[in-house]
């Protein structure tokens, strides 16, 4: 039941944390982090009522006692939270939710597109990148993005690529590019050769 997705964000959670897991769905990750003990605290919301209803249905099941709320992002979390996760939505809709005057200090976000926004955005709304996992999980490459409150420039390559050093990603990535320059006209050639050289580079670095 419990995905590699979902065992690596919780990696980034630590024993002193106080977890909201907006958009926590079916619970997965609440279970997970309950069961096995690995923060003080975690409160589960979903903006669905219908999703709510099956992640409470989930832990009356297991006998955990998680705080459930109905909540667009942060916004009608009745109590006090120093850790969110965000995990399993788009860009967009991380950066909405992350607009809020409520936001903690720690985030653990997993989005499912434009990578490279998300990164810069986030380090424009104050958060510092620490950590970022790629993992491959049921064929697909997720990316785990680990975020504390700072100040930091991340260089142009970071955003794009991010800093997981994950040396089979950036080879799925070239062998991505590699099926589309095959099909393109010539000035897109030239910028994903340009790129492929980049990951080159990526992928010889330790
Ligand atoms: C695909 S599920 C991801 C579930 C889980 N977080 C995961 O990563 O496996 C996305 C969930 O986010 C919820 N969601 C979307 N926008 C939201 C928002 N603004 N605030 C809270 N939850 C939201 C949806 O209702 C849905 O249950």
């Amino acid at each position: 039941m419990i995905s590699e997705r979902i065992k690596t964000i919780a990696s980034f959670v630590s024993k002193d944390d106080i977890v909201v897991d907006i958009g926590c769905d079916h619970g997965y990750l609440c279970i997970y982090l309950k069961e096995n003990n690995l923060c003080q605290k975690v409160i589960a919301s979903d903006i669905k009522q219908s999703a709510l209803d099956m992640a409470i249905s989930n832990f009356l099941t297991r006998k955990l006692q998680i705080n459930s709320y109905v909540s667009d992002g942060f916004n009608n979390i009745k109590e006090d939270f120093n850790t969110a996760v965000i995990a399993g939505m788009g860009t967009n809709t991380i950066l909405n939710i992350l607009k809020s005057n409520r936001t903690p200090n720690k985030i653990i976000l997993a989005s499912n597109n434009e990578l490279a926004k998300l990164r810069k955005e986030v380090n424009k709304l104050g958060y510092v990148l620490k950590a970022e996992k790629v993992i491959l999980d049921n064929k697909h490459y997720y990316s785990i993005m680990l975020y504390e409150k700072g100040k930091q420039r991340l260089t142009n390559k970071e955003i794009k690529y991010g800093i997981s050093h994950n040396q089979e990603y950036y080879q799925y990535l070239i062998h991505k590019n590699n099926e589309i320059i095959a099909k393109v006209p010539f000035k897109k050639k030239i910028k994903l050769k340009y790129e492929n050289y980049i990951l080159k580079g990526l992928t010889e670095k330790k």
